[in-house]
């Protein structure tokens, strides 16, 4: 069985008439970590937006084939059933809804079935203690009242809780401190496997010092217009993106 699991092809999308996305090409094999990076408004996270279907975007052209089959049409939902995690660059607060009835919600979501109670408690405390994460954080409204740094963190416990096929990371670094930028760097350390394969989009070199990615993506204007390995990371600290731009 062949290892690709994304394909990207000529991937081009809009949003409220605007065309951001102009030919998108990537391919994403199984236990490959793949990095985005560019300038802001580039279009990064309409990508990883455009990926899990969300409704304000809209493809005008191309295809994502994920583990070959054609997907541009699913739902949200559908996706995320077939393995797919996106952690959102700005995660939305839920009053009412507590971190660990969303977790098992998810969970049982997901994989299609009731989650046993005894079970994922078990494997919640063993997730929570892995990225350090307090006892008493279950307990707390989705991200009411969370710091910009535990909002991302607990965007990883629930990606440590799904165990995605592809997981899409936007900006989890941005707003960490060097501690917690280390415990997201962990969680995909701890869940990165040969049969998995994540997509992480950051501004910043440093998580990249604790994950060492396969490839490197420039995302300028809509395109990919670089890719290359790690290195590529050290040379935009230095000297930008100007350079890159034709
Ligand atoms: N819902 C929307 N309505 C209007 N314009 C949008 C919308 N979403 C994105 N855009 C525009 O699309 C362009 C790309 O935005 P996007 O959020 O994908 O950039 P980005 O590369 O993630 O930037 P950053 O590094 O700042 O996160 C921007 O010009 C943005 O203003
Ligand atoms: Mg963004």
């Amino acid at each position: 069985m062949s290892n690709e699991l994304l394909k990207i092809n000529n991937l081009s999308a809009k949003v409220e008439d605007k065309e951001i996305l102009k030919g998108i090409n990537l391919e994403i094999k199984k236990g490959e970590i793949h990095v985005i990076m560019g300038p802001n408004g580039a279009g990064k996270s309409t990508l990883a937006s455009i990926l899990m279907s969300h409704p304000n975007y809209e493809i005008t052209d191309g295809e994502i084939i994920y583990q070959g089959e054609i997907i541009n049409n699913l739902s949200p939902d559908e996706k995320a059933k077939k393995g797919i995690f996106l952690s959102f660059q700005y995660p939305e607060e839920v009053p009412g809804l507590t971190v660990e009835s969303f977790l098992r919600a998810a969970k049982s979501s997901v994989s299609n079935e009731q989650v046993r109670l005894m079970e994922f408690k078990k494997n919640l405390k063993e997730k929570m203690d892995l990225l350090k994460i307090g006892e008493d954080y279950a307990k707390r409204y989705l991200n009411v009242g969370f710091s910009g740094g535990e909002k991302k963190k607990n965007e990883i416990l629930q990606m440590a809780m799904l165990e995605p096929t592809l997981s899409i990371l936007d900006e989890t670094d941005s707003g960490l401190d060097v501690d917690a930028v280390k415990i997201v760097s962990q969680g995909v350390k701890m869940l990165a496997n040969n049969s998995n394969a994540f997509i992480i989009i950051t501004h910043h070199k440093k998580i990249l010092d604790y994950i060492k990615p396969d490839f490197v993506h420039v995302l300028i204007d809509g395109k990919i217009i670089k890719t290359s390995d790690a290195s590529l990371a050290d040379e935009i600290e230095i000297k930008g993106y100007e350079w890159l731009k034709i």
